[in-house]
């Protein structure tokens, strides 16, 4: 079980990715970075939780291989590493989350569990609509599968914590849902991995 997205990649921010790969790229190196830290963060939230810290560890770790990978492109086709701020998704999505326990814990791991879907989501669309001879073509390909992984991952986190503090999981995840598409859908002037609908074509 995973959480489900309510809305595909739009084909105008395909096309600007396919336009924009190198920035494309050099966001993805981030995205994978803080991917890792914030798995870190969570493991310090909740330090007595030692199924939670066991499982985000090994998940830790794959991001930052996963950044060595990007990385390691990057260098392959010679782009040059460059400080880029992010996007909304991210501070889009954790304003939803609640600030007092228990509902935060479980804000944070749906949070969590909607932004590897969406990844996954982004890396198929990319590898299809890529060319073929494109090395970042097959790495998105490479990557799909790990990120379908985390977003069970945290859902399973999730699902456990709706359990334990007796809170409503479905509806929550609807509420999140609702926003993830709508920050896919709309207009965003800032083009980065998980932004909206290219503000200009
Ligand atoms: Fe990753
Ligand atoms: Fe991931």
């Amino acid at each position: 079980m995973s959480v489900g997205l309510l809305a595909k990649t739009p084909a105008r921010w395909l096309e600007r990715a396919c336009c924009e790969r190198d920035l494309l790229l050099t966001d993805h190196a981030n995205c994978e970075k803080k991917a890792a830290s914030t798995a870190l963060a969570l493991m310090f939230a909740y330090a007595e939780d030692l199924e939670l810290t066991d499982r985000l560890s090994r998940l830790a770790r794959e991001e930052l291989r996963h950044y060595e990978r990007v990385a390691q492109l990057l260098r392959d086709l010679g782009i040059r590493p460059a400080r880029l701020s992010p996007g909304r998704y991210a501070d889009g999505m954790r304003k939803l989350v609640a600030r007092a326990e228990p509902q935060r814990e479980l804000d944070l791991m749906i949070c969590g569990a909607f932004i590897e879907a969406r990844s996954c989501e982004r890396f198929a669309a990319l590898a299809a609509a890529l060319p073929a001879h494109d090395p970042a073509a097959a790495m998105f390909a490479a990557l799909h599968d790990a990120e379908a992984r985390h977003n069970r991952l945290y859902f399973q986190l999730a699902q456990r914590a709706a359990r334990r503090a007796g809170l409503e999981l479905d509806e929550r995840c609807s509420e999140f849902a609702a926003v993830e598409a709508d920050l896919i859908t709309s207009t965003d002037p800032v083009f980065r991995f998980h932004s909206g609908v290219p503000a200009s074509a």
